[in-house]
């Protein structure tokens, strides 16, 4: 069988820019694949090539086996597509958009009749369908885009960032929405650069970062590669002899720990890279009480997908974003926005 989406090798400027320098993706079919990376690093280029809305310098692009770039007509039967920025008319309303969907993918009249109603009724937008759109809540725009970029039942549906701005309820509905659609048999391709929800939904991902994909594999895959968890607690703040150097070199002779890092505002954090064995956190708990080191918020953790990123980059996602954004305080944008994930 041909596989959902075929990306190789594609590359795409912009005057001097290389967006995209070199992304090779395949997608099997029913599976949620997520692309994740920082600001800028070519998720949304990679994604306009695949749905033909923009052409690529080089490498081949296929959807169920047909090529983009040899025939995006019949490509496009097979794409729906979710943009980053919802662009809704606003003189319109949902029905009426819905309608002019239909008529630009060739939806036969009768077809259109049916499918139009149901999406209204999926999307839970039946007492919005005939308002204007530019009196729409965010939630309610993307829950439309989702209509529109559904009405033709695609086989693929392809998601630029589908739950930046939405409330928490809202996300975990098109949450749970693309999770049905899965169901269905439908291939998603989702990118973000939420690592939580990458990780939560997504069966593979592949991070890209300048226009390169530095890693594919399913998250847990990915985690396992960089080896080890993650052990965090806090030692006594202020004390007299240093606890925290005293812990570190405790801790590091110990055989099943790789790594220990000190940190926190007190100096009193302790960050440990552990084998990954269900006793190491009794070991370290063990080997602190008999020095008479009192340990707080002991836990032991998978690395995440930012360990990832950090393992291949030498930086944190955030820190990469941050770096994109100047001067807004992504920290905190991204702790209200994984509220409740
Ligand atoms: N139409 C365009 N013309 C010129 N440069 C562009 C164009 N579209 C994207 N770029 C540039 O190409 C690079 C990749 O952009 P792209 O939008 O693909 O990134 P992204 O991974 O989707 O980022 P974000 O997370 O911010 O959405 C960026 O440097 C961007 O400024
Ligand atoms: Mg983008």
């Amino acid at each position: 069988m041909d596989p959902a989406v075929l990306i190789s090798g594609l590359k795409k400027c912009y005057g001097s820019l290389e967006a995209v320098k070199d992304v090779s993706l395949t997608l099997q079919p029913g599976e949620i694949f997520g692309l994740l990376g920082p600001n800028g690093a070519g998720k949304t280029t990679t994604i306009r090539c695949l749905c033909t809305l923009t052409t690529p310098d080089a490498g081949r692009v296929e959807v169920n086996g047909i090529s983009v770039l040899e025939n995006p007509r019949l490509a496009r039967q097979y794409l729906g597509y979710i943009a980053q920025e919802v662009a809704l008319d606003k003189v319109l309303t949902g029905r009426e958009l819905l309608r002019l969907q239909a008529d630009l993918y060739h939806m036969p009249p009768k077809v259109a009749r049916d499918r139009i109603p149901q999406m209204i009724a999926l999307l839970e937008l039946t007492d919005w369908a005939d308002k204007k759109t530019g009196t729409y809540s965010g939630g309610l725009k993307k829950r439309l885009d989702l209509a529109l970029g559904l009405l033709h039942q695609p086989d693929v549906l392809v998601l630029d960032e589908p739950t930046v701005g939405l409330d928490i309820e809202t996300r975990s509905a098109v949450w749970q929405f693309l999770r049905d659609l899965q169901a269905a048999g439908t291939t998603i391709l989702i990118t973000s650069h939420y690592l939580e929800e990458v990780d939560a939904l997504a069966d593979r991902v592949a991070i890209i970062d300048n226009g390169v994909v530095i890693a594919t594999g399913t998250p847990s895959e990915l985690k396992d590669q960089i080896g080890g968890d993650r052990i965090t607690l806090r030692i006594r703040e202020f004390t007299p002899d240093d606890e925290a150097q005293r812990a570190k070199a405790l801790l590091q002779d110990l055989p099943c720990v790789q790594e220990v890092i000190i940190n926190g505002a007190q100096g009193n954090s302790l960050n440990l890279v552990v084998a990954a064995q269900a006793d190491a956190l009794m070991t370290v708990q063990h080997a602190l009480k008999a020095a008479d080191l009192p340990t707080f918020g002991i836990a032991q953790s998978r690395p995440s997908l930012d360990d990832v990123y950090l393992a291949a980059t030498g930086r944190t996602l955030l820190d990469a974003e941050i770096a994109a954004a100047g001067n807004r305080d992504l920290k905190a944008e991204r702790k209200q926005a994984m509220k409740g994930t």
